[in-house]
């Protein structure tokens, strides 16, 4: 048998997939499962935008575009970033690809050589496709402790302790999946401040959930002195119009653009013209839908919250943003005598029929952070209310009395 590589065999997944693998089988053989893993709006399209896309598909939209996108949406999306950040993004440093994900890989790619001790840091618990590209592309993956006192903020000081003369790239995440965190503006002037000493770090800002902020304004750190030529933004149509099968995301860097050019015509060649004739009208069509959406994740965000804050041995933060709550259930854990929070995940789905992901799906587990599970609370009012009250009665009925 010829051998796969190595480098294959060792590549990271998304284990909100593989869960979801055991979710459908439990569906299968015909089990009530109440489902919180799927990171994606639980709202269709908005009506225009599938418009457009028929529109498109009917006028011959067919064939390849320019791997740095059609210029209709180069320029939709730069003035669609640049406003929600306050500041000014050119179109020819916009590149369109085949949804956020891939620049993730095309960054390290771009910044860092194989095997040479180049490092990246990288939120912990994170995207796990972070820590899985680095590996991949060769760089040494060092992760940054989040802090569940910071509201899952990590503290500057583990970042400075961190930054070394081999450090190339800082990936932020803001509003962060799992935990929901964001990097407030003082965050994020503290981390300036830290990287104006450090020349050689670009910055990774995915901000894909840029729109799905529930206090005050969405900032970003290119919006900050001197972090914009460094700092390669990140965003996309996945959550904000509720596209994530339609694969379009965009980032922007006047140095790396043509960079990204090359590695998108390595790879995609370009991203669907019919999705990209659909974002453009997205970008710059009425926003009612996604405003509804975005009102619709606060109400949920709001009711979770408080349920979760009502089960037994579970304490939970209110998140700022995206659509995910990150429950602390070391308390839980204990008192139903759950090793930690991947045996609670399996119990809770095995005994409850409620489907969450635990924090070793998005990386080792902080020292002295407990144990925390995530729910993505893209999901009905119907189904939160539910899942709920059976994880409260799951810890209920099991819980291990000291006798
Ligand atoms: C933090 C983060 N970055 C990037 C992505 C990828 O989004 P896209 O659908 O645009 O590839 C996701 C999707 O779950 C995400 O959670």
């Amino acid at each position: 048998m010829p051998r796969i590589s190595r480098r294959t065999a060792e590549l990271g997944t998304e284990n909100a997939f593989v869960v979801l693998a055991e979710v459908n089988e439990l569906a299968r053989q015909g089990k009530d499962i109440v489902s919180f893993c799927i990171g994606q709006p639980d709202f269709p399209t908005p009506a225009n935008v599938q418009e457009a896309a028929i529109r498109a598909i009917r006028e011959g939209k067919h064939g390849y575009t320019p791997s740095a996108g059609i210029n209709e949406l180069r320029e939709a999306a730069a003035r669609y970033m640049g406003t929600v950040r306050g500041i000014e993004i050119r179109p020819e440093d916009v590149v369109v690809g085949a949804g956020a994900k891939p620049f993730i890989a095309y960054a390290i790619l771009s910044v860092t050589d194989y095997g040479v001790g180049d490092e990246v840091i990288y939120p912990n618990p994170g995207f796990p496709i972070y820590e899985s590209q680095i590996q991949v592309c060769g760089a040494v993956p060092v992760p940054l402790p989040l802090r569940e006192a910071r509201d899952f903020a990590f503290d500057p000081e583990d970042l400075q302790a961190r930054i070394t003369p081999r450090t190339r790239l800082l990936i932020l995440n803001s509003p962060h999946n799992p935990t929901g965190g964001i990097l407030g503006k003082r965050d994020l002037e503290g981390i300036a401040a830290i990287l104006r000493r450090h020349p050689q770090v670009w910055i990774y800002a995915d901000e894909i959930y840029s729109r799905l902020v529930y206090e005050g304004a969405f900032v970003s750190i290119a919006s900050l002195p001197g972090m914009l030529e460094r700092t390669i933004i990140s965003d996309g149509a996945s959550k904000t119009w509720a596209m994530t099968g339609w694969r379009i995301g965009f980032a922007s860097n006047p140095v790396l653009a043509p960079q990204f050019v090359r590695w998108v015509t390595n790879t995609d060649s370009c991203a669907s013209q019919i999705s990209q004739w659909a974002a453009v009208e997205a970008i710059q069509g009425p926003q009612d839908d996604a405003e509804a959406m975005r009102r619709s994740f606060l109400a949920r965000r709001d009711l979770i919250v408080a349920l979760l804050n009502g089960v037994p041995g579970v304490s939970c933060r209110t998140p700022g943003g995206a659509f995910y709550a990150w429950p602390n259930v070391t308390e839980a854990c204990r008192m139903i005598g759950a090793a930690d929070s991947e045996d609670f995940r399996k119990r809770l789905l095995n005994e409850a029929g409620v489907a969450v992901l635990a924090d070793i799906h998005f990386g080792a587990r902080v020292a002295g952070e407990g144990q925390h599970v995530r729910f993505s609370y893209a999901a009905s009012r119907e189904a939160i209310e539910a899942g709920i009250a059976r994880m409260a009665d799951f810890i209920r009925r099991n819980t291990v009395r000291a006798a």
